[in-house]
């Protein structure tokens, strides 16, 4: 648990996000989503969570207001850092890997089905979770491309489900108040 909290006024919320850390340490997973008012110091929060996470594997992905209408922008940010080993990719099921492919325009994108590439965006960050505790961080969720936001957070829901040992990936998603019905 942490002893020195390094943004003012917010120990409550770093010590939730100390035990989102811990516990993923511990081989759960955890879905967390912080909301606040434009300024209020989400990204802060989001910094402190990767410097606390810095023995695990720590993604990170921004929605980005220029790119929301790019399909899977947000999931590719995340995901990216990921396909480093292809491996990962060959070890889902034909289907989710030829979505997966087909929403990071490896292949043609005549297999994009949404739901594929959610159980394959959930396979992937799984597998990576399996090797190394994983942390995925999304900034201005408000900002993502449709398909991204739907995918992650098909794919946190599901995390808290996940039998153990299997996986500890670990989401952590911050959004100003503004509207957003996925998160
Ligand atoms: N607890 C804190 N104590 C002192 N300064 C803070 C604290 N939290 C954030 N800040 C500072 O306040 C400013 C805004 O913080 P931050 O960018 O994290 O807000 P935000 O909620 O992410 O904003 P936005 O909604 O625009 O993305 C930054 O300069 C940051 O360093
Ligand atoms: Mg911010």
């Amino acid at each position: 648990m942490a002893t020195d909290i390094p943004l003012k006024g917010r120990r409550w919320e770093c010590e939730q996000l100390d035990g989102l850390v811990t516990a993923v340490w511990a081989g759960l997973s955890r879905a967390l989503v912080l909301r606040g008012e434009p300024g209020v110091g989400k990204t802060a929060l989001l910094d402190y969570v990767a410097q606390r996470a810095s023995g695990c594997r720590v993604t990170r992905a921004a929605g980005v207001q220029s790119e929301m209408e790019l399909v899977y922008a947000g999931l590719h940010q995340l995901c990216a850092p990921l396909l480093d080993r292809l491996d990962r990719l060959d070890r889902l099921p034909g289907p989710q890997r030829d979505g997966l492919r087909a929403a990071f325009g490896m292949r043609g994108a005549a297999s994009l089905d949404r739901f594929l590439v959610g159980l394959a965006a959930l396979n992937l960050l799984s597998a990576a979770a399996e090797e190394r505790p994983l942390v995925c961080l999304v900034d201005d969720a408000q900002w993502l491309d449709r398909a991204s936001a739907q995918v992650l957070a098909f794919v946190a829901r599901r995390l808290s489900r996940r039998p153990l040992p299997w996986c500890s990936p670990c989401a952590t998603a911050a959004r100003s108040s503004t509207s957003c019905p996925s998160w």
